[in-house]
């Protein structure tokens, strides 16, 4: 039986307490022009700063969201008093050197996915951020999504029942350029660190870490992964199929399946969206949800802003929603499909 109908979604509203903290970006790139949008847009956060390898790219990021200072290095930003936290947007392979420079400085960081390039990686980043007592947060505005606060209430609700199922796919196709960062294995490249997570911390949301890891694919001629389907194995029977790829586009869809229910969320499941709750059996009836926000695309990004700031007031030192022991393992699979594919 589906219940009448679907929770509301907790979420993290702007003005709901937290506070106001003033954002340094490292990396004046495309996702970072996105974030800036949405955290004027959206949220009670102000970014007042960026650093960039380049001055001219750093003033021409400035001029463009309206920030007061332009840095030449992590170090420096990390440095300014008027910064509270540090937003990392540059290439994975950087992540762990810039995440543990924001850190020394004292810093709240929140760093792009992947969190790090390896599971080792990720634990050094949260053992420095623990011991600083400052919040490390991955950047998986996923997790921060309304659809997300819904389905773990279904899941923790029962309403699927046994759920033994998690199919998703995510392909795009970039054009083959060895320079391009996806296509640069010393910058941290490849389908899996890029698109895969999203398939993989999917299957972690909802069956948890697997017991096996089984990867079959292939590999570009700068030897990253261009493509490959995961199959996750987990206590209990369950077990995830998991699809990448640079190379063709898929739907970027995902389906949870359970005993009495299955939810089947609409193209781009990661980001905001919405999703089909349906009974088990043939022609039972079914529920449908649509994001009641109206924030669509990568205004998204706001809501995992607004949660670190409510995590910062509240004290926390890393997300209750996603937390580093999840980061450290989702990386731990995503670290065995990548040798299983590297070795084939
Ligand atoms: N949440 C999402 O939906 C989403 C979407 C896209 C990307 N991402 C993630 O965001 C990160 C950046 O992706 P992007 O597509 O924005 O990349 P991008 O456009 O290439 O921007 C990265 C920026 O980092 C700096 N940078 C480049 N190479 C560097 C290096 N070797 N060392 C230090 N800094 C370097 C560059 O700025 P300067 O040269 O000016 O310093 C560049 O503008 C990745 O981790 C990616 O997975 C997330």
């Amino acid at each position: 039986m589906l219940p009448a109908h679907l929770p509301e979604a907790h979420l993290y509203r702007p003005g709901t307490g937290e506070p106001s903290l003033r954002w340094g970006i490292v990396g004046p790139g495309w996702i970072a022009g996105e974030f800036a949008k949405a955290l004027k847009n959206h949220t009670n956060q102000r970014v007042v700063g960026v650093s960039s390898r380049s001055p001219e790219r750093g003033a021409a990021f400035a001029a463009e969201h309206g920030l007061e200072h332009v840095f030449g290095s992590v170090e420096q930003l990390a440095a300014h008093p008027q910064i509270d936290v540090v937003y990392i947007a540059t290439p994975p392979n950087d992540h762990i050197t810039s995440g543990l420079a924001a850190i020394a400085a004292g810093k709240h960081v929140l760093i792009e996915k992947p969190f790090t390039v390896s599971a080792d990686e990720a634990r050094s980043l949260a053992e420095a951020s623990r011991a600083a007592g400052v919040l490390a947060m991955e950047a998986m505005w996923s997790r921060y999504l309304p659809q997300a606060s819904v389905l773990r209430q279904l899941l923790d609700d029962g309403v699927l029942g046994e759920v033994r199922t998690v199919l998703a796919d995510h392909g795009q196709a970039i054009p083959f350029d060895p320079q391009h960062r996806l296509y640069r294995p010393d910058l941290g490249g490849g389908a899996l660190m890029d698109l895969g997570i999203y398939p993989v911390q999917l299957s972690s949301f909802v069956l948890g870490a697997p017991e096996k890891v089984l990867a079959v694919g292939g590999l570009t001629e700068t030897d990253v992964d261009s493509h490959s389907t995961v199959v996750l194995q987990h206590a209990g029977g369950g077990q995830s199929s998991l699809f990448s790829s640079l190379l063709s586009r898929t739907a970027m869809s995902a389906t949870i399946g359970g005993s009495q229910a299955t939810i089947e969320f609409g193209a781009g499941f990661y980001t905001p969206t919405s999703f089909t709750l349906r009974g088990a059996g043939h022609g039972d009836p079914s529920l449908d949800w649509s994001d009641p926000t109206g924030l669509s695309l990568f205004d998204g990004l706001s809501w995992e802003a607004t949660a670190l700031a409510t995590f910062v007031g509240e004290g926390r030192t890393e997300s209750p929603v996603h937390p580093l022991a999840e980061v450290e393992s989702i990386m731990a699979t995503i670290d065995q499909a990548r040798a299983q594919l590297a070795a084939a």
